[in-house]
């Protein structure tokens, strides 16, 4: 007898990011299967995957050099743990994100997520300056930009600024400052204001993902380095969105000749295969915490799966791949070919703007009611064409693996432009509520 997957997943599931009323009464996609930079239905349809499966894949499903490093490594051991012992996996990928991450960053701390790297680089930064001592244990706050996102765990939430996904949990967060995205004068006034109570300076280099691919005025990041600097605060860069190759260089901060003191790093870095995350920290920041176990400067963190072999394994195999490949020279004409498909786009009656940054595309519709779901609509237009994106409010995001051969990313375009037209299209001739499922 054959399982109704559509069945059991509307019995049991819960999904995230997701209002189960609504996702009750539609039929799920199930994903089977998938091959480059396309997915593979349980009806055998395939479709472009133009969010890279959260942002997370780099040179396609089923990249025969990360599976067979995985498969490898299944023959050795799947999990060990990395407390009190370690493995050459662990130790190998450290040696390698240590040479191709900006300078001064020397250690490397591992998690599963990236709300886990950014939790541990705010715990880093909050017990290292409590570690230095004197007037430094005054500096027990953090600034962070308004619009940010860093993940879903109660400390990464903390420096979030997105009020749809955090004002509920408000009464449980410890208190931040919010600094104005991209305005340095504003995040001077902020760090003058709160001058030595604050620990760390959180941002995301460049690009505010969640936020709808907000894009920083160029210069800002060096700007807010200096003054992290000039106030004898932390910088910590959350890459989790930006880091491998997906603002066009291996990691955004490069672009600005910026070194964070802690950078966090996710999604990508195991190719999009297995939840490993990392915080790189510099050895400054490593040695406020060393010490003899009486003095307790422990950093008292750890998960049971950090630094998965498993996930270490592929995560080597996807950085040898961006040589062997040579991924980020390939990827130069189809950012600049993304750029002028998207110029049509951009001039479309219903489309405000289009911010981009290297792949990283927002296609912004507008103010909409929310009960129209418009960004919702163009996710199932596009779906019936033959691709997957999935908006964030009204902002359609488009963020293929970097392995997109050119006609794909053609068609992705076209039918992301096909999808807002029928999706806009609609809006005009139906009722709200009609549309409100
Ligand atoms: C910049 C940034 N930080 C952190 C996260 C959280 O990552 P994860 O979903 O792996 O916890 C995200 C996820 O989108 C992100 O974009």
């Amino acid at each position: 007898m054959s399982v109704d997957h559509a069945q059991l997943d509307r019995d049991h599931l819960w999904h995230p990011f997701t209002q189960q009323q609504g996702w009750v009464e539609e039929e799920p996609l199930m994903i089977e299967r998938a091959e480059g930079a396309q997915l593979i239905d349980s009806e055998g349809r395939r479709y472009i995957d133009g969010v890279s499966s959260l942002w997370c894949n780099v040179h396609g499903h089923r990249h025969p050099g990360i599976d067979a490093a995985v498969r490898e490594q299944l023959e050795r051991v799947a999990h060990s743990t990395m407390l009190g012992l370690s493995h050459p996996g662990a130790a190998e990928l450290a040696g390698k994100l240590i040479e191709i991450a900006p300078p001064g960053l020397s250690r490397v701390f591992y998690s599963e997520a990236g709300a886990t790297a950014t939790e541990i680089a705010l715990k880093m930064a909050f017990q290292f300056q409590q570690q230095r001592g004197g007037q430094h244990r005054r500096r027990t706050s953090f600034v962070h930009m308004r619009d940010a996102y860093h993940g879903d765990t109660i400390g990464s939430v903390s420096v979030g600024g997105i009020d749809l996904f955090h004002s509920t949990y408000r009464p449980l967060l410890f208190p931040t400052h919010a600094a104005e995205p991209g305005d340095a004068a504003d995040l001077e006034r902020v760090l003058a204001c709160h001058e030595e109570e604050i620990a760390a300076l959180i941002v995301e280099p460049l690009v505010q993902g969640a936020a709808g691919m907000l894009v920083h005025p160029p210069g800002y990041l060096g700007d807010a380095r200096e003054l992290c600097d000039r106030y004898g605060v932390l910088l910590i860069c959350d890459e989790v969105a930006t880091g491998f190759g997906r603002t066009g260089t291996m990691f955004a901060c490069e672009q600005e000749d910026v070194a964070p003191d802690l950078l966090c790093l996710a999604k990508g870095l195991t190719g999009g295969y297995l939840p490993l995350a990392a915080t790189l920290a510099g050895e400054r920041i490593y040695e406020g915490f060393l010490g003899a176990p009486e003095e307790q400067r422990t950093f008292f963190h750890g998960h049971t799966y950090t630094g998965n072999p498993l996930a270490c394994a592929a995560a080597i195999a996807s950085l040898e791949a961006f040589e062997q490949e040579r991924t980020l020279e390939r990827l130069q004409p189809k950012i600049e070919l993304l750029g002028e498909l998207l110029e049509p786009v951009a001039a479309m009656p219903e489309v405000t703007e289009v911010r981009r940054r290297g792949v990283m595309t927002g296609i912004d519709l507008g103010e909409h009611d929310p009960a129209l779901r418009v960004g919702h609509r163009v996710t199932v237009e596009a779906r019936r064409r033959g691709a997957i994106v999935r908006p964030l409010g009204d902002v359609v995001v488009l963020m293929p693996p970097l392995s997109i051969a050119e006609e794909e990313l053609r068609r992705l375009v076209a039918i992301a432009a096909e999808s807002i037209e029928a999706a806009c299209e609609t809006l005009a001739t139906r009722a709200p509520d009609t549309l409100a499922a």
